[in-house]
């Protein structure tokens, strides 16, 4: 193994890592808040796993990006990780980079506003976090055009399944209304 390999396999592995953390973190972070769920609400393990994958994404991301920036092959320049559509890609390749770009920025936001919801505006706080489902959407066609991994079978039937979830859990949350924060 070369390697540019080394750091591509690593890219790999942590991309989808980072994707099932932020995974478990929307999921459980929609579950607790729906009016549909209403007994999961004061569910303590719940709120510990949105807590902790909120937390754990950021550093598997962080691994995702760099291992991308030393695969020589990936081409990625660290302009590319804060900057969108930068990058000397094809059109299909500009774009799954640059969505990938934006997720981070998003999440990013969401993460460090998250600390800071004690000192923040309620009502701005709310709408900033909620860009955590736009973020998540941006992200996935992130991985469906630029991954190699992503639309394997294997793969694919866990983070479609995962999407289907959330789909629905945020349908209800909309449907039944939400709970108030505790
Ligand atoms: C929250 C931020 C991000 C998450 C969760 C994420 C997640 C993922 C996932 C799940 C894949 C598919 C992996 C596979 O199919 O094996 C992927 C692919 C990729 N990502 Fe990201 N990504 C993020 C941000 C970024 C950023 C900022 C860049 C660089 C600017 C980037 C560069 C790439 C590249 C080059 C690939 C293709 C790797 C391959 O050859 O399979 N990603 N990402």
């Amino acid at each position: 193994m070369t390697l540019d390999q080394f750091f591509w396999v690593l890219g790999r592995v942590s991309g989808l890592s980072s994707f099932a953390a932020l995974s478990i973190s929307l999921v459980t972070g929609v579950a607790i808040r729906s009016g549909l769920l209403g007994p999961l609400a004061a569910n303590r393990a719940l709120k510990s796993a949105h807590e902790f994958t909120a937390i754990l994404w950021i550093p598997l991301g962080g691994l995702h990006v760099v291992s991308l920036l030393f695969d020589q092959t990936a081409r990625v320049s660290p302009l590319d990780v804060v900057v969108p559509f930068l990058s000397g890609y094809d059109a299909v390749g500009r774009l799954a980079l640059g969505l990938g770009t934006i997720a981070f920025d998003l999440f990013a936001l969401v993460a460090i506003t998250g600390w800071l919801r004690g000192r923040m505006e309620r009502r701005a706080w709310t709408w900033i976090h909620r860009l955590a489902y736009l973020a998540f959407a941006v992200m996935f066609l992130h991985a469906v055009l630029g991954g190699s991994d992503f639309s394997s079978p294997e793969v694919s039937a866990l983070t479609w399944s995962t999407a289907f979830a959330l789909g629905v859990l945020s349908l209800a949350r909309v449907l039944w209304g939400r709970l108030p924060a505790r």
